[in-house]
């Protein structure tokens, strides 16, 4: 029986311990399913689901419309650039437009933080039951990439069983561009909510201090944690002693297009500090793998050798644990209505 409450996905915040399990489970059936070769299921046969993408996107909008279509869903997409955004329309008048068409579930990405959650609360004012599923939100929120990275893990350290319980006690370490990073947000919620510790590491410009407190404060409309005890956020300056007490290592592209300002002395010196090579990887106590979101930057925060590398780079893995990811979260939506 599911436990599901959530009308939308904006965040992880509100996410508790079942909610995590149920979404790790959910995921681990239709990844079976998908490698036995069984490619469509008839569950949201009827339902209509869209793709809001305010933002360029490769890898998040053409996973969310392949596990659409692998659960039988009608499947529409909305490009800003070919839109009539051009002409003057807000995001709500948009989804408004799809709303009408009869959208079940709207997959939203912009550049703002907030957008997914406003237009959340106004389609629950108009009564409309149409879900809002947050696919990246300014430096915010990016649910989805986070719950993917999690099953990816959870896979790699229980491959029969990936649940929270594989999760507990881990050291993951966040390295990189924190400060512009919606995913390092999410996976800080997600990690921590299964237990897992986090060290994050980064130069003091792209990893402020008070990171360590992140989870400490729940969004302002939540008044308590659903989580009871969470793992530890701890930062760590040196790479070097980063990498000594972790057990996995997720890297993050230094997002520029996000940066106000020239926040970095040159690329050449934060490969030198941060980037992840089979040299740096020494460091760690054994074989550790390594996560990467996407899109990269080859030379810059990884090697491109430690990327194609597979006894160690978990990249391809968690591109393709995104489908069922995805399904699993759709199917979720779907079944509160
Ligand atoms: C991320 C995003 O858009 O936030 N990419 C993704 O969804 N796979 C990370 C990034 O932009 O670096």
């Amino acid at each position: 029986m599911s436990n599901w409450k959530h009308r939308h996905i904006l965040d992880l915040a509100s996410f508790s311990l079942e909610d995590y399990e149920e979404v790790l489970e959910l995921t681990n059936r239709f990844k079976v399913l998908q490698d036995s070769g069984s490619r469509n299921l008839p569950a949201l046969q009827g339902r209509l689901i869209t793709t809001l993408f305010f933002e360029p996107s490769t890898r998040t909008r053409s996973s969310f419309e392949l596990a659409a279509k692998r659960l039988s869903a009608d499947v529409q997409s909305f490009s800003a650039s070919i839109s009539a955004l051009s002409k003057g329309e807000s995001p709500l008048d948009t989804a408004r437009t799809y709303v009408a068409m009869g959208a079940d579930i709207l997959i939203v990405r912009h550049s703002s933080t907030g957008v997914p959650a406003q237009l959340a609360q106004a389609l629950d004012l108009s009564d409309k039951k149409t879900s809002i599923l947050n696919a990246g939100d300014g430096l915010h929120s990016h649910p989805s990439q986070a719950l993917l990275d999690l099953y990816t893990l959870a896979s790699f350290f229980s491959p029969q069983n990936p649940t929270c319980k594989s999760l507990k006690k881990k050291k993951i370490a966040i390295i990189g561009d924190i400060l512009h990073s919606r995913v390092a947000r999410s996976n800080l919620w997600s990690l921590t909510g299964c237990g897992a510790d986090v060290v994050l590491c980064g130069p003091k410009t792209l990893l402020p201090q008070d990171f360590e407190s992140f989870v400490n404060s729940p969004p302002t409309d939540q008044k308590t944690d659903p989580i009871q005890k969470r793992g530890h956020i701890s930062i760590c300056r040196s790479l070097k002693e980063a990498l000594n007490k972790v057990d996995a290592v997720i890297t993050l592209r230094l997002q520029k297009e996000r940066m106000s300002e020239n926040l970095l002395n040159n690329l050449e010196s934060y490969h030198r500090d941060y980037g992840i090579t089979h040299e740096k990887l020494n460091f760690c106590k054994c074989k550790v793998p390594v996560l990467h979101p996407g899109p990269v930057n080859r030379g810059v925060e990884i090697s491109g050798k430690v990327i194609e590398d597979k006894s160690i780079s978990l990249v391809d893995k968690q591109v393709s644990n995104s489908i069922p990811t995805r399904m699993a979260l759709l199917y979720l939506l779907a079944a509160t209505k």
